[in-house]
């Protein structure tokens, strides 16, 4: 499955380039950053593979990639569920829809669920608390959002 993941001819150009410079964290960002754009997520064998190429350990590729949060090691959902936990989707409920959020999708947050379909993800304010509490999906905002609507949300996106 890893083999599916690799090094592009644009991504390789921009390591040779990089590789003629000394060594600093700010190339190796640039590097996983193009990575991420082209797959949504930095693959193993593909920092393994950044690590051989840019001559440096494999523990400092790892290192910087777990260590900042805008790059992510697993594969996203096709859909991404964001559930609001600011206070006033807080105080409206959003502790109970996030309980049916993860009964229904059979995970917890920041996991995605075996078939790829969904990642749910909890947000802060969102900007429209007069609607709350709130579930975002992509980009479609569901207010109002009861316990007892989640399943149905979810039906929505598992017949697309
Ligand atoms: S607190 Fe949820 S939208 Fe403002």
């Amino acid at each position: 499955m890893s083999d599916t993941y690799t090094i592009t001819p644009e991504i390789e150009a921009f390591i040779e380039e990089c590789k003629g410079k000394e060594f600093s964290k700010s190339y190796l960002i640039a590097v996983l950053h193009k990575i991420q754009a082209k797959y949504g997520f930095l693959p193993n064998n593909l920092m393994e593979e950044v690590a051989i190429r840019m001559e440096i350990p494999t523990s400092k590729v790892y290192g910087v990639a777990t260590f900042y949060h805008m790059f992510t090691l697993v594969p996203e959902g096709k859909h991404i569920v964001n559930i609001c936990l600011g206070t006033a989707c807080y105080v409206k409920g959003a502790e109970q829809v996030l309980n049916s959020l993860k009964n229904s999708l059979k995970i917890d947050l920041n996991q995605t669920t075996e078939d790829g379909l969904f990642t749910l993800k909890a947000t802060r304010c969102i900007g429209t608390c007069g609607l709350a509490p709130v579930v975002m999906v992509d980009e479609k905002v569901y207010s109002n959002v009861t316990p007892d609507d989640v399943p149905v949300i979810i039906a929505k996106y598992k017949n697309k």
